[in-house]
């Protein structure tokens, strides 16, 4: 199976980039299986059932979320009838919507995508490990799931390697998102669960985390109220990792780095590139 996961869409350069790039690189690599998280997606806070449904219609299989899960009020309503949106498993029970999604591919492959959201340096919540844990017992990999994608949203990267390696095995990819910068450390674990600190975002780089950089500039210099945040409005580049998952175990065997657009070095899965 191919899975390939985007980080953090924001605003419409982030939108842009997936609803143009995405298509065709779906086609071209042959695509089983599109997992994006799209909390900033719109004007950098939240998702709102219109841009929901063109990223949905962009090719994404499932869309994952994370602190900004609900910064559009209008998700609170939406979620409930979109099945293929999941926001973090350890929000507090009676949130609507739901933490994890069994999404099945064009090919009648299951896979179970999971997001759940950190604790260091972000809001006390349920413990991110435990209900990871509660949602794979409910499909296990191999007995109800083809794969599992688990979307870390955390700040500290020692909390995302301490859940990969706590997962690995037990499911087929574990990938960090919310810091909007792409690491390098993609790799597959000892049990063969691919991981990666940090998807990055598909947005504007030239900017801070996806934002126009002049007030968050002004924000470190002085501490009077300013403007609003906006997204930056050059052109997006997408970000996130490929994974090659074994169709008999759901296991990964290879997983490399997706860097597609202007301003950051070029990165493509070769694996699939070839052939
Ligand atoms: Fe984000
Ligand atoms: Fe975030």
């Amino acid at each position: 199976m191919r899975l390939l996961f985007l980080g953090d869409v924001v605003g419409r350069p982030g939108r842009n980039a997936v609803i143009q790039r995405l298509p065709s690189l779906r086609e071209r690599w042959k695509l089983d299986c599109v997992i994006i998280n799209a909390e900033n997606a719109a004007g950098g806070f939240g998702i709102t059932e219109a841009i929901c449904q063109d990223i949905l219609n962009a090719g994404a299989d499932a869309i994952t979320l994370g602190n900004h899960s609900f910064d559009q009020r209008e998700a609170l309503v939406f979620i409930e009838r979109q099945p293929r949106l999941v926001r973090p498993a350890n929000f507090p029970p009676g949130t609507p919507g739901r933490g994890a999604a069994l999404v099945d591919t064009r090919a009648g492959a299951r896979v179970l995508v999971v997001n759940v959201l950190g604790r260091l340096f972000l809001d006390p919540l349920d413990d991110p490990f435990a209900a990871a844990d509660r949602e794979i017992a409910l499909c296990p990999l191999r007995q109800v799931a083809d794969a599992i994608l688990v979307d870390v949203h955390a700040e500290a990267t020692s909390e995302k390697q301490a859940l990969a390696y706590h997962l690995d095995g037990r499911v087929s990819a574990v990938v960090g998102t919310h810091t909007h910068v792409p690491t390098a450390d993609h790799r597959i674990l000892p049990g063969g669960t691919a991981y990666i600190s940090d998807a990055g975002m598909c947005g504007d780089y030239e900017s801070i985390l996806g934002m126009d950089r002049e007030e968050p500039v002004r924000r470190f210099l002085q501490k009077t109220p300013g403007a609003r945040l906006e997204p930056a409005a050059g052109e997006g580049t997408l970000s996130g990792v490929a994974v090659e998952i074994d169709d008999r175990t759901g296991l990964a065997v290879r997983v490399a780095a997706l860097r597609l657009g202007p301003k950051l070095e070029e990165s493509r899965p070769v694996f699939w590139e070839e052939g």
